[in-house]
């Protein structure tokens, strides 16, 4: 059985990591079939959207797999981070198309990574939060120490990852962590009305906004420069030009994303 689901509707795919008996933990396996999946959907045109939820409604993800890596060495463990950030989590923020987090119920340690990693995060009101990862003698290792402190600031990101606690839904909206929180039948829904509010929007602007906003959270990186050179990419675009003629014209563009 795939451990990913996937679903395409109005061009909105929809991913569902499905582990549900070990509430969707990530293991190297679902980590890269993932990080596949998602790679074919940057390449194929009929995919504007892409949301990430979980199977069931107790768990998004209830962390890394911790069977698979309880015997790792140093090395080991190091190599565990390197390749989970790059293959799925930076893959994920630095996606030319936007993708939405569908938080189903625990987010905790890779899990909760694995929503940061995702443009916007929606969560139904069962959802939990957190990175318990010292309790387990660990630190995050997927980003969450970068990630939880951009999206809460750094003492509440601090609180969490010593206490290794778990935020409600409510809490997690009122610091900025999820952007809505609705009833657990109501997610997918809530997540697809975001999506589809993106679609009549252009492509390749969409594409622009997301490096200069992900440049101003990269060390040696400077996001005005690169907000002031994508802002000039966006001219040689033909979706500048749809866009900006349809405006003049008083009709609706049809962006190719080209
Ligand atoms: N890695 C591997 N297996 C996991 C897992 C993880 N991160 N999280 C849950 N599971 C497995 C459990 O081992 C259990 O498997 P089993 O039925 O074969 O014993 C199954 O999923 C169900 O979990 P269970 O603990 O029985 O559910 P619960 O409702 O009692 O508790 C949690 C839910 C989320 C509080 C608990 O599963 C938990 O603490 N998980 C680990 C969270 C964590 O530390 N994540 C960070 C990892 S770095």
């Amino acid at each position: 059985m795939s451990n990913i689901l996937s679903e395409t509707q109005n061009q909105v795919l929809t991913l569902k990591i499905n582990r549900p008996e070990k509430l969707n933990a990530l293991n190297r396996e679902t980590i890269s079939e993932l990080g596949n999946t998602l790679d074919e959907a940057m390449n194929n045109k009929d995919i504007r959207v892409i949301i990430i939820t979980g199977s069931g409604n107790k768990a998004f993800v209830a962390g890394a797999d911790i069977s698979e890596f309880a015997s790792f060495n140093n090395q080991e463990g190091k190599d565990l981070a390197r390749n989970g950030q790059q293959e799925l989590f930076d893959l994920i923020e630095n996606s030319t198309k936007p993708v939405i987090a569908a938080v189903n119920g625990f987010a905790l340690g890779g899990g909760l990574e694995l929503a940061m990693s995702c443009h916007i995060r929606v969560a139904s009101d069962n959802a939990r939060m957190g990175l318990p990862e010292v309790s387990l003698g660990v630190i995050p290792g997927y980003g969450g120490t970068q990630r939880l402190p951009q999206l809460v600031g750094r003492g509440k990101a601090n609180e969490m990852i010593f206490t290794a606690g778990m935020m409600k839904a409510d809490e997690a909206l009122s610091y900025g962590l999820v952007n809505y929180v609705v009833p657990q039948e109501e997610l997918l829904t809530k997540a697809q009305e975001i999506a589809y509010k993106i679609l009549p929007n252009s492509p390749k602007a969409i594409e622009k906004a997301i490096i200069a906003v992900n440049a101003g959270y990269q060390s040696g990186t400077n996001g005005f420069d690169t907000e002031i050179k994508e802002f000039g990419n966006c001219f040689g675009t033909e979706d500048f030009k749809e866009g900006t003629s349809a405006f003049l014209n008083k009709t609706k563009p049809n962006f190719t994303g080209n």
